[in-house]
């Protein structure tokens, strides 16, 4: 079988991780590089003078329209990246996104789309960098009635709030010292307000529970406002503070519960010891009971093993279908507002949302 040939879309962070991983010398068989779009192709192009056999350009049609059997998209935000997603699969090509936005807005459309183009649409990516929660959910999972997620979904914000305990300095250095080492997002607000964790949570409502969920109905307080006092508190309790999403699901009435915000978590427990840009998740099920999965949620090197994974899925077999998703909104969902008891028991120990924040939230 010929090499699964890829076009690229978007040199930044998540990409040049994935060009690296495609062309040096460990370059991962079975996968040959082919184009990469960039706005700014020209200027990137100078500086990697050495990708042979790669071409570069600055018109998307180049790369929607080339030989490439698969398109990557890790250019991010809504649009034009949804619109080009289409188009990629209109075009016959199948899809690997790292974009979270854009599948949890689109995603039921898409892999809908993709299905009927006998294409595969594949997004691993989108949540928790290396950590496979997508396919744990998915696939690995859904022999089970899952009934809960709570998990930690945004490396950045776990990187600013446990350096602040680790270094017990102020919140704008950690966040300085987050965007220095390339986890955040353009816009650092969507990290620490909840938005990133709201947009993967929503996905894997659909995913888990079988929910149409926007990310805009999942209730959220930012981790913007946590002080060093606050984390000093948590210390004394022997607890650290950590961005928590969390969605459960009563099925007999179609209840869904779900929301991010900053928790006191007992450090001892798989979400307190969960540092730097790592994520980790617990995810209960009728019949298994709790799993967990953590590991490294972003960064580009993070992020490309998702990537690559899902490029080698498709080497394996290009003919497979990814099954559309089949959602339906719940009857009713909830967020803080509603909730008397903000206490979450999370394996043998039992975390609280931290009292400032209980405060405001109520
Ligand atoms: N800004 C995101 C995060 C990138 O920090 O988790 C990975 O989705």
């Amino acid at each position: 079988m010929s090499p699964l040939r890829i076009a690229l879309l978007g040199y930044g962070t998540v990409g040049s991780s994935v060009v690296h991983r495609l062309t040096r010398a460990d370059a991962v068989r079975d996968l040959t590089l082919t184009r990469i779009f960039d706005r700014r192709a020209d200027v990137k192009r100078r500086a990697h003078a050495d990708l042979r056999g790669v071409a570069w350009t600055t018109r998307i049609e180049d790369a929607l329209c080339s030989d490439a059997d698969v398109i990557v998209e890790t250019i991010g935000g809504l649009e034009p990246a949804s619109g080009w997603i289409q188009d990629a699969l209109r075009a016959g090509k199948s899809v690997v996104t790292a974009n979270k936005q854009v599948i949890a807005r689109d995603g039921e459309c898409l892999l809908r789309l993709a299905a009927r183009q006998g294409r595969q649409l594949r997004f691993e990516a989108a949540i928790g960098g290396a950590m496979p929660i997508v396919r744990a959910v998915a696939d690995g999972l859904a022999g089970d009635r899952l009934t809960r997620i709570v998990a930690i979904l945004n490396g950045t914000t776990n990187a600013v709030l446990s350096r602040m305990d680790a270094t017990r300095c102020a919140i704008d250095d950690a966040i300085r010292d987050a965007q220095r080492r390339g986890y955040a997002e353009q816009d650092p607000c969507l990290d620490l307000d909840g938005d990133d964790a709201r947009a993967k949570l929503a996905i894997l409502c659909g995913l888990a529970f079988g929910l149409r969920v926007t990310p805009e109905e999942i209730a959220a307080r930012s981790a913007a406002s946590v002080t060093s006092a606050d984390v000093e508190a948590a210390r004394r309790d022997g607890a650290t503070i950590r961005q928590l999403a969390c969605a459960s699901h009563d099925a007999a009435d179609s209840t869904l519960t779900a929301w991010v915000a900053p928790v006191a978590v007992p450090r001892h427990s798989i979400f307190g010891r969960a540092t730097g840009p790592q994520n980790a998740a617990l995810i209960t099920g009728a019949h298994a009971g709790e799993i967990g999965v953590s590991g490294a949620g972003a960064g580009g090197d993070a992020t490309a093993v998702a990537v690559i994974s899902d490029l080698l899925a498709i080497a394996r077999d290009r003919a497979a279908i990814v099954p559309a998703l089949i959602l339906k909104p719940p009857k009713c969902i909830r967020g803080f507002g509603e909730i008397a008891d903000f206490r979450i028991q999370i394996s043998d120990c039992e975390s609280r949302m931290s009292d400032s924040f209980l405060a405001e939230a109520v």
